[in-house]
């Protein structure tokens, strides 16, 4: 087993499916390929995520390592993210359309439906041991232009790189240490209560 998956596997206190535990957001990616039916296999999980109205907002666009719209998305990531993300085997922008399709209303919960899609989406991929590692820090106009999206209709929300888990020393710093430091939660105190009836 790759050592980061000790290190990085989630201390909870109470008995929590291994999927949870075990998915962790890596910089270390081997050169091994995902397939366009693995991936394909992601979103479809993903897909069956609950939403508002059943209106299924999502919108993923994805593309190999190899492929020319692969170097497009990877030319906008921001600096942090450069000098690992691009080692990943497939990258995917993670869009949602604004509007419910039935009559143009404005879907308040789109980007909530796409966050649960997407989480779908991870626990999917921990199961198959494949990784993913979501980034908000890309130029977002580069890319929504690059994928030609109308932002009048849709927006794009973070892209998210996957490919199964590489060794930690491959990476520079201050990635090998981010790499080797065990994972962290605020208290669940602090975050969920019980009401007072
Ligand atoms: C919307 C969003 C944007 C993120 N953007 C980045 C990013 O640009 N670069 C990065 O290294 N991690 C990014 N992350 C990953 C988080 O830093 C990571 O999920 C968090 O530190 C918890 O670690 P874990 O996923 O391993 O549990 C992002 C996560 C989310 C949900």
């Amino acid at each position: 087993m790759n050592p980061t998956i000790a290190i990085k596997e989630a201390r909870t206190e109470r008995n929590v499916h291994p999927l949870i535990r075990q998915r962790f957001s890596p910089r270390a990616f081997t050169a091994e390929p995902v397939s366009e039916e693995e991936l394909l296999t992601l979103m479809e999980a993903a897909h069956w995520a609950p939403s508002s109205m059943n209106e299924q907002p999502w919108r993923f666009r994805y593309a190999l390592r190899g492929d020319a719209a692969f170097d497009a998305l990877r030319d906008t990531l921001s600096g942090g993210n450069q000098p690992w993300a691009p080692n990943a085997a497939a990258i995917v922008a993670i869009s949602g359309m604004k509007h419910h399709a039935r009559n143009r209303a404005l879907n308040a919960t789109w980007a909530f439906d796409t966050g649960m899609a997407v989480g779908n989406l991870l626990a999917q991929a921990t199961s198959m041991g494949i990784y993913g590692h979501i980034l908000g820090g890309f130029e977002h106009a580069q890319a929504t232009s690059r994928l030609g999206l109308v932002e009048t209709e849709e927006e794009l929300i973070c892209l998210l790189v996957l490919g199964r888990l590489g060794d930690a020393g491959t990476l520079s710093e201050p990635y090998i240490t981010r790499e080797r430091t065990p994972r962290t939660r605020k208290p669940l105190s602090e975050v969920a209560a019980r009401l007072n009836t």
